[in-house]
């Protein structure tokens, strides 16, 4: 087993880390506050290839793979979440699924502009009755000669409001439950197709979340992807790999959280010393810093399984599950070593910990990971 990343993950690692630092941290607070979308950010990350890591170069990509990306999501993260899931819902929802399952036609048209960074995507899987039971699809799509009607409503869309083009998974026959699911990539503006009022978020509050409805709204039957029937398996098999994207964003908070916590220890005095020379300061830092690697040892594997064509998706199950909960429990231990100036904005960390919950929520809660890693071990067994 080799621990080592190679030179060309190291220099991504940096280049990630630099963007980060030079051109997201500016302004991470303020658009915390002012919840306003990251635009120039996202045009930028576009043009140096963040926004496709993953996608061949002929179709726009950087051609990089998973370890790549999840390097540069935990850099991205540990200075603002919600660049994080805006990169990661564009890399592992929409452009994974467009290269794997999209037609020759919609690699050309949707999936290049996708990957250069030129476009933004969305993935609307979530009702307002169907979050984790997400078999449950209300959306329809009726088939009308050279085009499907869509009608329905979605919830919690990432990118919702800012997307040009949104994978819609909708029921093209209810009869045959999730098996009569497809997936349908609309484009904005297209008519009967509109989005809701931006969410006030406790976290990742620059990021955009919104509804999405659609009423007779007519999408070209080219713009179905893989085939009828098979929009669940597509939602199911591109969350496998959008969970290492998320637990790679978790794993960014709880390092950001670590970070601060050392920082201010080594800074901040009381009776007489730094608070850092406490046991029980050094202890809550030790706890903190095993955490963070457990939790970076987990994502980096499901991505390498994931680069080895190996199964991943228990391991993508189990780095969401523990990365997002070591996200939560590392920003309230920094917390409670800033003591009061943990609680208020002029420090990072508060922020920190409003941004990990929803991990622990999207792309399939604790809760769902927890079936998923089950399930696996059961049918192995
Ligand atoms: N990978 C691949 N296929 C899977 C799968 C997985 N992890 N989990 C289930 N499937 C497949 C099954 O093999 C089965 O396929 P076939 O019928 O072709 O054999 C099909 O899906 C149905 O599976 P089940 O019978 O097991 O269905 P279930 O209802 O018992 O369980 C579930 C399904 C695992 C709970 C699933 O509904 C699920 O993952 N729910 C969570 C949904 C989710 O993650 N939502 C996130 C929203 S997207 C988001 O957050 C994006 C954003 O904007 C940030």
């Amino acid at each position: 087993m080799n621990f080592d990343l190679t030179e060309e993950h190291l220099m991504i690692q940096e280049s990630a880390r630099d963007f980060a630092l030079n051109e997201i941290a500016p302004t991470a607070v303020q658009r915390d506050k002012s919840a306003e979308f990251p635009y120039e950010i996202v045009k930028k990350m576009g043009e140096l290839g963040f926004m496709g890591m993953m996608v061949a170069p002929e179709y726009g990509g950087a051609g990089l793979d998973t370890i790549s990306y999840a390097l540069a999501m935990i850099e991205i993260s540990k200075v603002d979440a919600s660049v994080g899931v805006i990169m990661s819902v564009n890399n592992s929802l929409v452009c994974y699924g467009l290269e794997k399952y999209g037609s020759d036609f919609i690699k050309q048209k949707y999936l290049i502009p996708l990957a250069k960074g030129e476009k933004l995507g969305a993935f609307a899987l979530s009702e307002p009755e169907a979050g984790s039971d997400a078999t449950k699809q209300r959306t329809m799509a009726d088939k009308d000669e050279n085009h499907f009607r869509l009608n329905g409503i979605k919830n919690w869309i990432t990118n919702g409001t800012t997307a040009d083009y949104v994978l819609v998974m909708a029921t093209t026959n209810k009869e045959l439950a999730h098996k009569g699911i497809s997936t349908f990539l609309v484009e904005k503006g297209t008519p009967g197709f509109d989005h809701g009022i931006k969410e006030d978020k406790l976290g990742i509050r620059s990021s955009d979340t919104c509804s999405l409805t659609f009423e007779n709204c007519k999408v070209p039957a080219e713009n179905l992807i893989w085939e009828e029937g098979k929009g669940f398996n597509f939602a199911m098999n591109t969350l496998n790999g959008g969970r290492i994207g998320i637990a790679s964003q978790a794993v960014g908070i709880a390092e950001a959280s670590l970070d601060a916590a050392v920082k201010y220890a080594k800074e901040r005095k009381a009776f007489g010393q730094t608070i850092s020379n406490f046991q029980a300061i050094q202890f809550m830092l030790s706890d903190m810093a095993v955490k963070v690697d457990a939790a970076k040892m987990l994502t980096l594997k499901a991505a390498a399984l994931k680069d080895a064509g190996k199964p991943y998706i228990k391991e993508g199950a189990m780095a969401k599950l523990y990365a997002s909960k070591v996200a939560v429990q590392n920003a309230l231990d920094a917390i409670q070593i800033h003591g009061g100036y943990g609680y208020v904005r002029d420090y990072l960390v508060e922020r920190y910990l409003r941004d990990s919950k929803i991990t622990e929520i999207y792309e399939g809660t604790s809760e769902i990971q927890k079936i998923v890693i089950a399930r696996a071990l059961l049918d192995s067994k």
